[in-house]
């Protein structure tokens, strides 16, 4: 694996980068060739400046054996990114960057079942829209989630009553160490809320190539969420098809969440605590209004957006760092925010939350 010049790349990558929304496209990049000294700053929706020591993209299965088979970079600290919509960088990276840009869509009806296969670098928003278009039920819930399919298991992404551990089936994974492909059903996954094994004991260790979901040919829509149901009624539609739910939940995002591509951000970036019975009863007699909602398992999913707004931080900021204004759970750069910056913003949060409810939030975004 040759290593670039690293003046010459330095500049074109960054400038790249930044410039061309089309980064990644086969013109430029058929092998992966390892880069010096990238700048990350195009490459993580925060939009917070950090620089890779190294850098590579992978394009191919192929590739991955490639890349791995050299003992320098499988032996090398990595990071390994899809759309960089689930991570902060508060430093620089003193490793190898591998962003995962394996694209392809196929899929195969058998009966009422339809069996979607994605490349990991498909962009999750596109493969929904793939799957609505051909009338596929059971991701309209996720439209407009950022990030990348290969991301998607990762910390089993989850909006409006659907999670993606309900419509995964399996994944391929490269095996880093082994140099082998593995395959992972459902069952092996370790799936939770936001959580899988490959957050866990498989971090670092493998990287999903392409993922296969289940879903179905039939029109059957999930309405359980209040937003949707809301939102439903007020345009007067009594049988929505899953096009009409993904235009509901698309608006839903888009009128509460900030757009990444014009204000940085992660999505929420903390998780909502779950707590027991016996816990939520003592806090609710001291806080009447606590948003919560009941889980299965006699456990109880406390709103962290009304946490940290009760805690005074809705839409306040701390020079570029803040809170969205529509929605506490998400941080935002305004601007020139560091990595730093918003951790430090996260800090404040979390220690201002603790000291009023005795909870500790959990930050769900990757800190780097
Ligand atoms: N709320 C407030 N103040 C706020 C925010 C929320 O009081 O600033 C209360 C409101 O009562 C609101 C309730 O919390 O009705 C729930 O808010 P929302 O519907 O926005 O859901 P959430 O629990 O805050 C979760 C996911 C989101 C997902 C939505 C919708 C997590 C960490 N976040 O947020 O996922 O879009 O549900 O299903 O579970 C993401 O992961 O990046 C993400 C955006």
């Amino acid at each position: 694996m040759k290593i670039k010049n690293k003046g010459i790349c330095f500049k074109f990558i960054t400038e790249y980068f930044n410039l061309n929304p089309k980064f990644g496209s086969d013109k430029l990049y058929r092998m992966p060739q390892i880069l010096e000294s990238v700048s990350l700053k195009g490459l993580n929706t925060f939009g917070v400046e950090a620089s890779a020591r190294w850098f590579t993209e992978v394009n191919s299965e192929e590739d991955l054996f490639e890349l791995f088979s050299d003992d320098q970079w499988k032996q090398a600290k990595r990071l390994i990114i899809g759309g960089g919509s689930n991570i902060l960088f508060t430093q620089d990276f003193d490793g190898l960057v591998v962003r995962i840009n394996i694209k392809g869509i196929r899929h195969e009806v058998k009966g009422t079942e339809v069996f979607v296969t994605a490349g990991a670098g498909e962009v999750w928003k596109d493969f929904v829209l793939y799957c609505v278009n051909n009338g596929f039920a059971g991701v309209e819930n996720l439209s407009l989630i950022p990030g990348t399919v290969g991301a998607s298991p990762v910390q089993n992404i989850g909006a409006y009553g659907v999670e993606l551990k309900d419509v995964f089936y399996s994944c391929d994974v490269f095996n880093i160490e082994s140099e082998k492909k593995q395959i992972f059903f459902k069952d092996d996954c370790g799936f939770g809320y936001r959580d899988s094994i490959f957050k866990k004991e498989l971090k670092g260790k493998v990287i999903i190539s392409s993922v296969c979901f289940k879903l179905s040919a039939l029109p059957s829509v999930n309405t359980s969420y209040g937003a949707i149901s809301h939102e439903l009624t007020k345009r007067g539609i009594i049988n929505p098809g899953i096009k009409e739910i993904s235009e509901v939940v698309s608006e839903i995002r888009i009128n509460k969440l900030p757009d990444p591509s014009t204000i940085g951000n992660a999505g929420s970036f903390f998780k909502n605590p779950v707590v027991t019975v016996e816990e939520f009863r003592q806090l609710q007699s001291v806080f009447p209004d606590i948003v919560h909602y009941c889980l299965p398992n006699s456990t109880i999913k406390i709103a962290a957006g009304w946490l940290i707004e009760q805690c005074g931080w809705k839409g306040k900021s701390i020079d570029d760092a803040g809170t969205w204004k529509n929605q506490s759970l998400v941080l935002v750069n305004y601007g020139n925010a560091t990595g730093s910056d918003i951790y430090k913003l996260s800090t404040r949060i979390i220690a201002d939350v603790e000291h009023r409810f005795g909870i500790a939030l959990e930050r769900e975004v990757n800190i780097v």
